[in-house]
């Protein structure tokens, strides 16, 4: 029997990235760029930010929001899903992040497409609303994990029906059907299945991922009535 293992994994991240995924070369300089940083590499895969990047193409996103941008290797993937009058607003706590984020929005040709708004997003997130930016047609959750319920509430308030909702990390090494655990971040995440499970809005489902960054997934959501 074959043994699946980690490595596996990367080699098939390796060999699907090299013959269909095809990062262009700003993608794989923002990873340079947060790396020199001294940014930790908790980005999506290549793969997996193909993945948001067909979505949000499939989905005819033209707005799009994103919460957590770390260095902004998955805001250039979802930019670069948007028409050329798109928008993508995306949210960073920490200053330092956005400030390489803006950087490799800058070397990624898209800085015109996309806002990088530094500062908590539950502090942020009203003011976009108050500003009357959304509706958004696709958002993507990535920050962090105990908040992912709060994250959720808001971008159904950012929604239409039809908008597409994707969150990451919402497997964590098959942690997540563990009733009793106590991981603040496995906690913030099944509360927001339980968000998910009691709210009519979304239709919704999660996919497991193995890859490059381990056993994780993404659930993925849209808003009804479209
Ligand atoms: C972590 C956060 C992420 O968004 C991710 O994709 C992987 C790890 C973290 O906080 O450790
Ligand atoms: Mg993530």
């Amino acid at each position: 029997m074959m043994v699946v293992n980690r490595n596996l994994w990367k080699a098939v991240d390796a060999y699907v990235t090299g013959t269909i995924v095809m990062p262009e070369p700003a993608l794989e300089a923002a990873l340079a760029a947060n790396s020199a940083a001294g940014l930790p590499s908790i980005d999506v895969s290549a793969p997996q930010g193909k993945l948001i990047h067909l979505l949000a193409r499939m989905a005819g996103a033209r707005k799009a929001l994103e919460i957590g941008a770390l260095g902004g290797y998955s805001t250039i993937w979802l930019a670069r899903a948007l028409p050329d009058d798109g928008r993508l607003i995306t949210l960073e706590l920490n200053p330092r992040n956005a400030e390489v984020a803006r950087s490799n929005v800058a070397r990624a040709g898209l800085e015109s497409k996309v806002e990088i708004r530094t500062g908590a997003a539950l502090a942020s997130l009203p003011r976009i609303e108050a500003e009357g930016l959304g509706p958004f047609d696709f958002v993507f959750i990535d920050a962090d994990k105990t908040s992912n319920a709060a994250y959720l509430e808001w971008a159904l308030r950012l929604s239409r029906p039809g908008t597409a909702i994707v969150v990451d990390n919402v497997v964590r090494d098959g942690e997540v059907a563990d009733a009793a655990s106590r991981d603040p971040d496995v906690i913030g995440v099944r509360r927001m299945f339980e968000l998910i499970a009691r709210e009519p809005r979304l239709s919704a489902t999660a996919i497991q991922t193995v890859g490059a960054k381990g056993w994780d997934g993404f659930a993925l959501a849209i808003v009804k009535g479209a």
